[in-house]
């Protein structure tokens, strides 16, 4: 129990177990990569080392039946940014990976800049699909990206001319080596009148309920990028290309016009637009009866508010013909994508067109406020692949102004009974890779069902790489989870649900005893539904609210929370103790709550069977 256990007094300089570092050990001074493994994870996606952000280029290719993940914007020789290419694996699960041309040095990069100007400062985020430039499946890769010819770029400082635009890379070997395209780059310009913030990041793809929308004789590609008019308010510019000529790309207008800051409905709910869009996409998802769903992803920056600096958004919007044929974009729900302040930040998706859904990709960044990043030796990870989807909570019970208000999931017109359909964006990790992943943990622990009055360890489980789910039933005050504690609560992460803040919320402030690291909360907007259970020809109203399904990853320092299969929230944690890894409830001072159906699966392996633990830049070049 965290309330009555012994506190340990934790004296300044006393030794953490293993690693010889401790609260007051001075982070900066340590040895480049001697904290390599220290929080590193080992069941998401990384860079063998150095610093990684945006993921690109995700595909399945049907000719090889394997999976390609890129890693924007690697930088194998430094920590930070800069030299921005391209690292490159393969999976044929979405579970293992293998670092294409190795993990030594800078042998995985896929990507390079230069040696022609257009690309000559970096290789900027962009996505892919297994076809040839004309639109047919026959073995060819190919990327399209944003190549950069001058830096630096911001959306908050005045646009260097030209130093974006958009080009094709080709391969023919399944991804070993790849070709820039000779008529590189094959968007030059800008849309006409835009003074831009920003211009970059085209996500691409074929798309037939587009088609029918717009009415295209022929079948047409789509491509959408993350942009902004400066002083006037964040863009996603909308282009198609006919699917026999990826290179002829036209520019339709953009999806709509957003102010600068705008919100759509309260900002804690719904996010910010800011100023700026990035890493933008565009595709629709069927719902279980068969109709089409128009989602808009985009990264927004400028529009922070305490706790959420960048935003990862989510629109579902209804999409009409324009008279000039582009299509308009009218936004009926915005969410957040990731709530944990933009710790899961550039999602892009794509079509997983072997298990025929739609998979999203993340860049989980460090929350180390730059301490320690050197000892380090690497900054970034993938958060796990997740399935985005239509979800529809049917029967929900709301007064009409609730009903009304703009927010994150929207609610139908009211049945005959009264009782709203409320639909949103679903997120939920692979439910195939969770599989794999449960099954290489070391131990399963099944905890029975229980009411507790106090917060409480779960025995024996001691992890730092483990899945956690459960269910939390009638609470009526914040409860959830203890994760990474040491035995005498020194350092602990605390995530619960709150009812009455309708709040998700991993507390952060005792996580590290290390000072410098980030300690705000993360949170992020949650509502069970009130759900009528009724039959139609019942006199009686009969109302549940629903429980709370809670799945929580944690990888070293990488938190990932998903509930309901509505929310996700990533963050970051960066104990400074190696016995920090007791696993345990939380219950709010004085109250109950029922939680059922708890498993924790502890000790999950690395997901990098080529990979020796240690893949710092000091090793690979050894
Ligand atoms: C840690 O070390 C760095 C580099 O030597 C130094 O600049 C910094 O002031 C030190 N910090 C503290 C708190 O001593
Ligand atoms: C940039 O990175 C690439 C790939 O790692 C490398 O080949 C190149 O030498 C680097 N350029 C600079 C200027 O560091
Ligand atoms: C575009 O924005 C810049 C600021 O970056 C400003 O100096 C310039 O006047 C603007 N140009 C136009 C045509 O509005
Ligand atoms: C494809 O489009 C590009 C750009 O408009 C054009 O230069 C090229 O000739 C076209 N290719 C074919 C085969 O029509
Ligand atoms: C097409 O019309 C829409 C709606 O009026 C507009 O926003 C867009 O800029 C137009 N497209 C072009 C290429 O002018
Ligand atoms: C943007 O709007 C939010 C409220 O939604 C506000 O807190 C923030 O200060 C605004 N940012 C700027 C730069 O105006
Ligand atoms: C390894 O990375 C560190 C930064 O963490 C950098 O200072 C060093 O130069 C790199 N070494 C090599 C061989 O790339
Ligand atoms: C909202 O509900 C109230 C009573 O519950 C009702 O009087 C009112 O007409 C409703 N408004 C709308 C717009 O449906
Ligand atoms: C959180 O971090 C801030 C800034 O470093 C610090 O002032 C504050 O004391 C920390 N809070 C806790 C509970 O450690």
């Amino acid at each position: 129990m965290f309330r009555s256990s012994i506190f340990l007094t934790l004296l300044a300089g006393s030794l953490a177990a293993g690693l010889d570092i401790t609260a007051t050990t001075n982070l900066t001074e340590l040895p480049v990569n001697s904290l390599f493994t220290k929080w590193r994870t080992t069941y998401h996606f990384t860079a063998p080392q150095g610093w990684l952000n945006d993921p690109c280029g995700a595909m399945y290719d049907p000719t090889r039946d394997v999976y390609h993940l890129m890693y924007q914007q690697w930088n194998p020789n430094d920590v930070q940014w800069g030299n921005i290419s391209w690292g490159h694996a393969v999976s044929r699960d979405l579970v293992d990976w293998v670092d294409v041309g190795g993990w030594k040095g800078d042998a995985a990069a896929a990507l390079v800049t230069g040696p022609e100007a257009y690309d000559s400062k970096g290789i900027f985020s962009g996505t892919g699909h297994a076809i040839n430039l004309q639109g047919e499946v026959d073995g060819t890769l190919a990327l399209l990206y944003t190549s950069v010819s001058a830096l630096p770029t911001a959306w908050n400082i005045p646009y260097i001319p030209n130093t974006e635009s958009q080009s094709f890379a080709l391969s023919h070997d399944g991804g070993k080596t790849w070709g820039k395209h000779p008529g590189n780059p094959i968007i030059v310009d800008p849309p006409s009148g835009w003074n831009i913030t920003g211009w970059r990041d085209p996500f691409y793809l074929p798309w037939p309920e587009m088609d029918k929308v717009l009415n295209k004789p022929e079948p047409h590609w789509y491509m959408v990028m993350g942009s902004g008019i400066r002083g006037v308010g964040p863009r996603i510019p909308f282009y198609s290309a006919p699917a026999s000529n990826l290179t002829q790309w036209t520019f339709l207008g953009a999806l709509w016009e957003p102010k600068d800051n705008e919100t759509f409905g309260n900002v804690l709910e719904t996010g910010s637009y800011g100023f700026n869009f990035e890493v933008s996409g565009f595709f629709s998802l069927k719902d279980e009866q068969g109709n089409d769903h128009f989602y808009a992803t985009m990264g927004a920056e400028g529009g922070g508010v305490p706790g959420h600096g960048r935003w990862a958004l989510w629109a579902e919007g209804e999409v009409s013909r324009c008279a000039n044929g582009s299509a308009q974009f009218d936004p009926v729900a915005v969410g957040a994508a990731d709530w944990g302040n933009a710790f899961l930040y550039a999602i892009t998706s794509f079509d997983d067109t072997k298990k025929g859904r739609r998979v999203s990709w993340g860049w989980s960044q460090e929350d180390m406020n730059n301490y320690g990043v050197n000892a380090q030796g690497f900054q970034g990870a993938m958060g796990l692949p997740r399935e985005v989807f239509v979800h529809k909570t049917y029967n929900v019970v709301a007064d009409n102004q609730t009903a009304t208000i703009p927010t994150n999931a929207k609610y139908s017109a009211p049945g005959p009974d009264g009782t709203y359909t409320v639909t949103s964006l679903g997120v939920k990790p692979l439910p195939d890779v969770v599989r794999r992943l449960r099954r290489r943990a070391e131990k399963k622990h099944e905890i029975e069902d229980k009411k507790y009055t106090c917060p409480e360890q779960l025995e024996g489980i001691s992890s730092a790489h483990f899945e956690l789910s459960a269910t939390i039933r009638d609470a009526h005050v914040p409860v959830g989870f203890v994760v990474r504690a040491s035995p005498g609560a020194e350092e602990l992460t605390t995530i619960t649900f709150d009812p009455a803040r309708n709040l998700i919320a991993v507390d952060r402030s005792k996580s590290s005893l290390i000072q410098e690291f980030s300690n705000v909360t993360a949170s992020g907007d949650y509502k069970p539904y009130t759900i009528s259970t009724c039959e139609p020809d019942d006199n009686e109203v009969d109302t549940e609210v629903e429980d709370i399904q809670m799945n929580i990853f944690v990888d070293g320092s990488l938190v990932e929370v998903f509930v309901g299969g509505r929310f996700a929230l990533t963050t970051r944690i960066y104990p400074v103790r190696d016995d920090a890894l007791g696993v345990g409830i939380y219950v709010a001072e004085g109250a109950e709550a029922e939680v059922v159906d708890l498993k924790v699966w502890s000790g999950i392996g690395s997901v990098w069977p080529k990979r020796p633990v240690d893949t710092s830049n000091s090793t690979s070049t050894a």
